[in-house]
C-alpha cells in the first residue's frame, strides 16, 4: 500500500455499446492536494469519476481506496470509504430545509421523534466549520445556486468525506459564488480532504489546483505539476494539436443600412426602458453582471415572457412575440442558458433533437423527409465536433458537453434571421468553442444577425461588434469595438 495516496484508480477501463468512454486510466489522488481532471467534451471525465462513485461499474480495472482494493464501487461502499461527488444536478429536496437537506436519511432523532432543533444546531455547526453562512431553516429551494452547492458540501463533509469529486461546480455559479465556492475548497484542502475537480475554465484549474490530469478520447495523456505548467501546453495536450488562436478572424459584414430589430424603452421581466439597434450582420454583445437583465431581456424577445410596455421593431414590422412558437415562426431563435432544462430531450436521439425545430419545414402532408433529417443532422455532428458514434443515439448518453452541442445545432438548423446565443460556451471545451465561434462567424457572414449574452469577458469582446452593457435591468452603456476595454465594461456592469 502506498500510504500517500487516498485514491488510485488503475486501468480503468468503460466500454458502451459503440463507445469505448475510458481506456486503461490509471490516476493517483493524494492526501490533501487539489487535483484537476481535464479533457474535451467526451473525454471521459464524469465517467471516471463516477466509476469512484458506484454510479459507473468499470469493465475492467481497480479502484484502490486508503489501500483498499475494489474492482467496482457502489454508492453505499463509496460513502463508506469517504468519498462524495458533488454533482451538477444537486441531489437536494427543494422543500426541505438546509438542515433536513443535510441530515437527510439520517435524522437526528430524540426517542422516535425527529429532533429538528437539534439538527439546526449541528447544521450550523457544519456551515461554521466550512466558514459559510446559511440559515439552517431556510428551504434549500429557497436558497441561491451556489448556497444549494455549499450544503451539498457540508453533507459530504459530514459524513467524512476525504475525496471530494466536483463535476463542473463553476459552471451554475456567478463569479462571486465561485470565490466563496474556491475559499471552501481551499479550507476543506487544509484539513487534509483530496478535491478532484472537474472544469473547462483553465484559469480556475491554474488558480485552484496543485496537479492536472489530462484526458483525451478516454485516454490518460498526462499528469502536470500545476505551478510548473502553461495554459498552451494544457491545450495543445487536451486537443491534441495546435490551437493558434482564440477567436477566429471575420471580415466585416454589418449592413449598417439595415435594421433587423430595434428596441423602443422595452419594459417589463425586470427591466426598463431598452432600446438599441441591431443590424444585419451584426453581433451584437450583451455584457453585465449575472441578474444584470440580459436572460430577461432575451425572454422577452422570444416570447417566453411577454414586455409590459416599449417597442420590438423587427425586419421593419412591429412584433408582439407571445409564444416561444410565435417568435420561431417570425425568424427569432434563442439558445437558452440552461440547457438542461429548456433544451434537449434527453430520452430522444440526437437526429429528432436537431431536427426539432424544423419538422413543419422538412415535411410534407405529415411526411417527414427522412433524407434531409439525416443531412441536416449529420452536417451538424460533424460542424460542432458532436461526438457519438451516431445521430441515433440518444442525448442522454453523450456528454454533458455534447448534449449542449446538439441544443446548439437544434437552433442553428432553424436558420433563423435573429439568434439569440445566452452562454453559448458554457461548459464547451476549448477547440469545439472555437468551432462555435466559426459557426457565429458564418451566420453573420450569411446575413444573419446576433445577440450574444455572455458573462465571460474575453468572449464578449473577442465576438462581438459593439457590446450594451445592463445592469440591475437598466442599460448603463454602448462601447464600440474600438473602445472595448474589460474595465470600461466592468464599470458599466457595476454601475447603477
Ligand atoms: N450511458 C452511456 N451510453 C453510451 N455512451 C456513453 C454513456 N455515458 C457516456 N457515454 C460516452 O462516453 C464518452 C465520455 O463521456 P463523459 O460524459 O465521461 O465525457 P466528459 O469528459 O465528462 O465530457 P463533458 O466535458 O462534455 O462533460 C462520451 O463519448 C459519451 O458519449
Ligand atoms: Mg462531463
Amino acid at each position: 500500500m502506498n500510504e500517500e495516496y487516498v485514491l488510485q484508480l488503475q486501468h480503468i477501463s468503460k466500454e458502451y455499446p459503440g463507445v469505448q468512454a475510458l481506456k486503461d486510466v490509471s490516476l493517483e489522488v493524494k492526501k490533501g492536494e487539489i487535483l484537476a481532471l481535464i479533457g474535451e467534451n467526451g473525454a471521459g471525465k464524469s465517467t471516471l469519476i463516477k466509476t469512484c462513485s458506484g454510479a459507473v461499474i468499470p469493465t475492467s480495472g481497480k479502484i484502490i481506496v486508503n489501500g483498499k482494493e475494489f474492482s467496482s464501487m457502489s454508492p453505499q461502499l463509496a460513502a463508506e470509504n469517504g468519498i462524495a461527488i458533488i454533482y451538477q444536478e444537486f441531489n437536494n429536496v427543494k422543500g426541505l430545509s438546509a438542515a433536513e437537506n443535510l441530515f437527510l436519511g439520517n435524522p437526528i432523532k430524540n426517542g422516535i421523534l425527529i429532533d429538528r432543533k437539534a439538527m439546526e444546531k449541528e447544521a450550523e455547526k457544519a456551515f461554521a466549520q466550512l466558514n459559510i453562512k446559511i440559515d439552517p431553516k431556510k428551504l434549500c429551494g429557497d436558497l441561491t445556486v451556489g448556497y444549494q452547492q455549499m450544503v451539498e458540501i457540508a453533507k459530504a463533509i459530514k459524513q467524512n468525506a476525504r475525496v471530494l469529486i466536483m463535476d463542473e461546480p463553476s459552471a451554475p455559479l456567478t463569479s462571486a459564488e465561485v470565490e466563496s465556492m474556491f475559499k471552501v475548497c481551499e479550507l476543506l484542502k487544509s484539513q487534509g480532504v483530496s478535491i478532484i475537480y472537474i472544469s473547462h475554465r483553465l484559469d480556475e484549474i491554474f488558480r485552484l489546483s496543485d496537479r492536472i490530469v489530462v484526458l483525451r478520447d478516454g485516454e490518460y495523456i498526462k499528469t502536470l505539476i500545476t505551478k510548473d505548467s502553461h495554459v498552451d501546453e494544457l491545450i495543445r495536450l487536451m486537443v491534441g494539436r495546435e490551437l493558434t488562436e482564440t477567436y477566429p478572424a471575420r471580415p466585416d459584414c454589418i449592413r449598417h443600412d439595415e435594421t433587423v430589430l430595434e428596441l423602443q424603452d422595452v419594459t417589463g421581466n425586470g427591466d426598463t426602458n431598452i432600446s438599441f439597434k441591431l443590424h444585419k450582420g451584426e453581433v451584437l454583445g450583451l455584457g453585465g453582471l449575472v441578474g444584470a437583465g440580459r436572460t430577461e431581456l432575451a425572454q422577452m424577445l422570444f416570447g417566453a415572457v411577454e414586455k409590459t410596455s416599449g417597442k420590438i421593431i423587427f425586419k421593419g414590422k412591429e412584433i408582439h412575440p407571445r409564444s416561444p412558437r410565435q417568435a420561431i415562426d417570425a425568424g427569432i431563435a434563442l439558445v437558452p442558458e440552461d440547457r438542461k432544462r429548456h433544451g434537449a430531450l434527453l430520452g430522444v436521439s440526437v437526429k429528432n433533437n436537431i431536427n426539432m425545430a424544423i419538422y413543419n419545414r422538412i415535411s410534407k402532408l405529415s411526411v417527414i423527409n427522412s433524407k434531409k433529417e439525416l443531412e441536416t443532422a449529420n452536417s451538424y455532428k460533424t460542424n460542432l465536433l458532436i461526438k457519438t458514434p451516431s445521430v441515433n443515439q440518444l442525448v442522454r448518453n453523450l456528454s454533458g458537453g455534447n448534449q449542449q452541442k446538439v441544443i446548439l445545432g437544434k437552433w442553428l438548423a432553424a436558420n433563423s434571421e435573429l439568434i439569440i446565443f445566452d452562454e453559448p460556451t458554457r461548459g464547451i471545451d476549448v477547440g469545439a468553442k472555437f468551432e462555435i465561434y466559426s459557426l457565429i462567424n458564418n451566420l453573420v457572414e450569411q446575413g444573419k444577425s446576433i445577440l450574444l449574452i455572455s458573462s465571460e469577458m474575453e468572449e464578449l469582446m473577442g465576438m462581438s461588434d459593439r457590446i450594451i452593457v445592463l445592469a440591475e435591468g437598466k442599460m448603463t452603456g454602448e462601447l464600440k469595438r474600438e473602445s472595448f476595454d474589460q474595465n470600461a465594461i466592468m464599470r458599466l456592469a457595476s454601475a447603477v
